[in-house]
């Protein structure tokens, strides 16, 4: 089935329509930036602006940089802090006026890396960070996800949050080359691998595209790996939640 899927980031709202059984995008990728204060009704116009550009009507899946209970946003790092405690899911389908299901963007891009891409039928324990705006984490065990894990936020040795410290956005406001920005997330992902164990770390985010600047000074004890989908994983993986959620196939 053919689902429009939307990936909203810190600076951009992406959105193309995937078909959900083959996690191809079967359009263009339409971006438009994200609107600036960031607020509920901003964002929600333009979901419903990238959904008449597409000219479609179907059930629409969102990944977005927030916890997501039930549709409902419980934190705001990298957005405007109206968004906590407001339902997603009903906005922006009152905007649309379509069915939508809403969930965090690193469970959307987890849910397309680990049923189309690199972590496609990989058993035991996977990590996958988006590094954007803030950066995002997703676990899977056996194949079973482990949402809102939240572990962008976690303290370094530094006393800096993760995010604060080894996100692109720091990268680009501190105007740091590859090789310095590379060591930073080099900290952040020995981090990671020293509290989780994974047996496969996958790197998405817009920085996954180019990986050959930053992959060379990453020094980890686990195997990683680039997202397959680099930064369309997102939009393939709110897709397939919204077809999951609206069962169709
Ligand atoms: C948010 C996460 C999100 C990540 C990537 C963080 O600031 O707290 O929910 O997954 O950014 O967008």
């Amino acid at each position: 089935m053919n689902i429009l899927g939307v990936d909203v980031g810190g600076s951009g709202i992406k959105g193309a329509i995937v078909n959900t059984t083959t996690g191809e995008l079967i359009t263009d990728r339409h971006r438009i930036p994200t609107p600036d204060p960031s607020t509920p009704q901003a964002v929600a116009d333009g979901i419903h602006q990238l959904a008449k550009s597409f000219d479609y009507h179907g059930p629409i899946g969102v990944g977005f940089p927030s916890v997501i209970h039930n549709g409902i946003a419980k934190t705001a790092s990298n957005i405007h802090k109206s968004w906590i405690s407001t339902n997603a899911r009903d906005l922006f389908s009152k905007m649309t006026g379509a069915q939508v299901t809403v969930l965090n963007d690193a469970d959307a891009a987890g849910l397309a890396e680990m049923t189309f891409g690199s972590g496609k039928d990989h058993k035991g324990t996977v990590l996958l960070v988006t590094i954007g705006t803030g950066i995002g984490t997703v676990l899977f065990v056996n194949g079973n996800m482990v949402p809102n894990l939240e572990m962008g936020h976690i303290f370094l040795h530094n006393g800096l949050a993760g995010e604060k410290y080894a996100s692109d956005a720091v990268r680009k406001a501190k105007d740091l080359n590859w090789n310095a920005w590379a060591k930073r997330l080099n900290t952040y992902l020995i981090t990671m691998e020293d509290l989780t164990w994974p047996d496969l770390i996958i790197i998405g985010g817009g920085v996954s595209k180019k990986q050959e600047k930053f992959f060379p000074e990453l020094k980890l004890r686990t195997p990683f790996v680039a997202a397959h989908f680099r930064n369309e994983a997102g939009i393939i993986g709110a897709a397939m939640a919204a077809r999951q959620s609206f069962g169709k196939k």
